[in-house]
């Protein structure tokens, strides 16, 4: 993340010093750069250039309405997954016709909503959904762009709970159902087949892939000769968490994107989440306590695993800095965890970390895709406030919840 940089001993973000605006927010808190996520966006804007694609963010990653709204100034479209993303991609400005509504278990309330807002497309994932988008579309009396999730079959490479393209996996038709659905569409009088939409999943960081996936789409196509006006690829592609720099090779998956649009002429939609927006977050704690306990030395945050799931959920490790450096190192491990009443609540464990003491702050970095929206209340903990900085300007996001709201 090119915004965040040490001046001396100290850290900042953008153009302001991380503890200066320590004095003014209780932590723990979210704070994210805005220059960070418009140039991501512009980046992958321009790594697709010649494809021309439509952009829709995925609101799942991040789905501060803020955050939507920089994103929509930008150009972007939305990738929803529930009433409530989509009605938030609305009030962030994003045009209907911009917005794709993803997910295996949309309920009639949803697709109502999402039919008389005359979204792009409804991506639907089962024979009994796309049934059900074509009883109320008749009842709303409409004609409904939708478009069919295909499960391609095809191993991601990624951890194995946010794999979504095998058979296995809940998400998409399969390829045999796909092609039978395919055929007797016609049936469907108030609804119009529109798009192929596959999404394999996320933190992809190898290319071949996603080369399969249009492999296998470009023989269904070919097979079926259908005619679709967009092919949604879905999003997935990853970053880097840690100093490995392992990074996704842009250049060949837009290449087989370019083999394929020469067989086929429809317009590409990308939802891509964690690459517009997963560095461009940090989560900032106090040490509450130090404690050594038998061979560990655990430094407990305010910070838990309600605020930040990844490394309870997938074993993530984000990297951890200090707010200020010190020159002495500790010669053992810390152990970096949340007050939460859960072995899992552990953030990750560092050997040769500078010396730390109590009431310090750390920052964990690259929270800015499943870090806040994945957040919940257990323990009955307040959801952070979330920030965002702009050169040297800050300004609240999201309050911090009362206690009272919970209560
Ligand atoms: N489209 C669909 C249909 C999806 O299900 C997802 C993510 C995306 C797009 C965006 O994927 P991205 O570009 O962000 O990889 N909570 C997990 C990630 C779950 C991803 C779910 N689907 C994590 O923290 O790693």
């Amino acid at each position: 993340m090119q915004n965040l940089r040490y001046v001396g001993k100290n850290l900042f973000l953008e153009r302001i010093s991380i503890r200066s605006f320590l004095k003014k927010n209780k932590t723990p808190f979210y704070i994210y750069s805005e220059n960070q996520i418009v140039s991501n966006y512009k980046n992958f804007v321009k790594t697709f250039k010649k494809t021309n694609p439509l952009v829709c963010f995925a609101a799942k990653s991040n789905s501060n309405v803020n955050i939507l709204k920089i994103l929509s100034k930008q150009g972007a479209g939305a990738d929803v997954v529930s009433g409530g993303e989509l009605l938030k991609a609305l009030r962030a400005g994003i045009k209907a016709k911009k917005i794709v509504f993803s997910g295996v278990g949309k309920t009639e309330e949803e697709l109502k909503i999402a039919i008389k807002k005359k979204i792009l497309l409804i991506n639907c994932e089962s024979e009994s959904e796309a049934k059900l988008v074509n009883i109320l579309a008749k009842k709303l009396k409409k004609k409904v762009s939708i478009g069919f999730r295909l499960n391609p079959n095809v191993d991601a490479k990624t951890h194995k709970n946010i794999s979504t393209g095998k058979a296995e996996n809940k998400f998409g038709l399969s390829i045999k159902n796909f092609k039978s659905f395919l055929k007797g569409i016609d049936k469907f009088k108030n609804v119009k087949l529109e798009a192929l939409s596959v999404h394999i999943g996320s933190q992809i960081l190898n290319h071949k892939p996603y080369e399969k996936m249009l492999k296998v789409i470009d023989k269904i196509i070919r097979k079926s000769n259908y005619n679709f006006d967009f092919i949604d690829l879905g999003g997935g592609m990853g970053i880097s968490y840690d100093n490995k720099n392992e990074k996704l090779n842009y250049k060949k998956y837009n290449l087989a994107i370019k083999k394929f649009l020469k067989n086929h002429k429809s317009k590409i939609i990308f939802e891509p989440g964690r690459s517009i927006v997963g560095n461009t977050g940090f989560l900032i704690s106090k040490i509450i306590y130090i404690k050594e306990s038998g061979t560990k030395n655990f430094v407990i945050l305010d910070a838990a695993m309600n605020d930040l799931m990844r490394p309870a959920l997938y074993g993530a490790k984000h990297k951890i800095l200090p707010s200020k450096l010190r020159n002495k190192k500790f010669n053992k491990t810390y152990e970096f965890v949340g007050p939460i009443c859960e072995s899992t609540d552990k953030f990750t464990s560092l050997k040769d970390f500078q010396e730390l003491k109590e009431k310090e702050f750390i920052i964990m970095c690259d929270v800015g895709a499943y870090g806040m929206s994945l957040s919940s209340n257990y323990n009955m903990r307040p959801k952070p406030i979330e920030l965002l900085i702009k050169g040297s300007k800050i300004k609240v996001i999201k309050k911090r919840q009362k206690h009272e709201e919970l209560i």
